[in-house]
C-alpha cells in the first residue's frame, strides 16, 4: 500500500503483534527479507521505504528527520497498529531514537540495530558534504561503490559475494535527489542522547562484531545509560548484521520479545 507516498509492505496476519522495521541508507525495506521470512507467522510484519529511497516518493529532496519521524508517525497512525515492535537500523535508528524522543508512549519495544542517538560530528557533516560532491561530480554508482562496502564485514563480502551484489545493485537503483536528500537530513539532525535515561519501554540494542561505523564499543556504552536495556554483540558481522548474519539476529529478537534476556 501507499501511506504518505510511502510503499509499505505486510507479511503475516494483521491480527498477530504488530513488528515495523525502517531500514539504513542508501537502502530499502529488502534488507529486512530475512527478519520477515522468519517472523512472519508469529508477527504482523511491516517495512517501507523511507521518503527518497527504494520505491517511495523522492519529491524535491528537501527532507529533514523531523519529516522522517513525521512518516513513521503517519504509517504507525493510519495501519492503527497497537503495542508495535520498532526495529530501525543506523539511519532507520536515527529515525526510531528521534520518534521515540517526540512520543515514546506510541512504541510497545523497541530495538535499535548498528546505529546511534549522537548527531554528526564536524568530520562526519564534512564526509557527507564530500559524499554529495561525489554523487554531483561523478554519479551515484562511484558513491555507492565506496560507501556500500564499509557497511559489510569483509568476509561477508567475500563469502556471501551474491548477497553483497544484489544490496549494492539495489542502491544504484536509487535517485541521485533521494540519496542526496536523506544525507542532508541526516546533517542536519539533533543528537537524541537525552531520551535514553528517560527511556520507559523495552529496549534491545544490537550491533555487529565488525560494525566499523557505529562499533560494538559506542553502543555498548550508550546502551549502558538506557533505562532497562538489553545489549548484543552478533558474531560474524558488520553494520549490516541483520543481512550478514540474520539468524544470530532473529534469535536475539525472539529472546528479547519473549523476555528472555537478562541485561
Ligand atoms: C546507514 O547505514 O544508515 C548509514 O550508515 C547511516 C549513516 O551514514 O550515518
Amino acid at each position: 500500500m501507499t501511506i504518505n507516498g510511502l510503499k509499505v509492505y505486510t507479511e503475516g496476519e494483521s491480527k498477530n503483534r504488530p513488528m515495523l522495521f525502517i531500514h539504513g541508507f542508501p537502502y530499502n525495506h529488502k534488507m529486512w527479507d530475512f527478519q520477515a521470512e522468519a517472523l512472519k507467522d508469529e508477527y504482523y510484519i511491516i517495512r517501507y521505504d523511507i521518503r527518497g529511497l527504494g520505491k517511495s516518493s523522492v519529491g524535491d529532496g528537501q527532507y529533514t528527520m523531523e519529516m522522517y519521524v513525521d512518516d513513521l508517525f503517519a504509517i504507525m497512525d493510519k495501519m492503527k497498529l497497537e503495542d508495535p515492535v520498532v526495529c530501525g537500523l543506523s539511519m532507520g535508528g536515527y529515525i526510531l531514537f528521534r520518534a521515540v524522543e517526540r512520543d515514546q508512549s506510541k512504541f510497545g519495544s523497541v530495538i535499535f540495530c548498528d546505529t546511534k542517538p549522537f548527531g554528526d560530528d564536524n568530520a562526519g557533516k564534512l564526509k557527507r558534504a564530500n559524499s554529495i560532491k561525489q554523487i554531483n561530480e561523478e554519479g551515484l554508482k562511484s558513491f555507492t561503490s565506496s560507501f556500500v562496502p564499509n557497511c559489510f564485514w569483509q568476509e561477508t563480502i567475500d563469502k556471501k559475494h551474491d548477497l553483497y551484489k544484489s544490496v549494492l545493485s539495489e542502491t544504484n537503483k536509487n535517485s541521485d535527489t533521494g540519496v542526496k536528500g536523506a544525507q542532508i537530513a541526516m546533517i542536519s539532525r539533533t543528537d537524541t542522547s537525552g531520551i535514553l535515561p528517560a527511556l520507559k519501554i523495552p529496549a534491545l540494542v544490537i550491533c555487529g562484531e565488525h560494525d566499523a561505523l557505529t562499533p560494538p564499543a559506542v553502543m555498548s556504552e550508550f546502551s549502558s545509560v538506557m533505562a532497562g536495556a538489553v545489549y548484543r554483540t552478533i558474531p560474524d558481522a558488520g553494520h549490516m548484521a541483520p543481512l550478514e548474519n540474520p539468524d544470530a539476529v532473529n534469535l536475539v529478537i525472539r529472546d528479547f520479545l519473549a523476555g528472555k534476556l537478562e541485561q
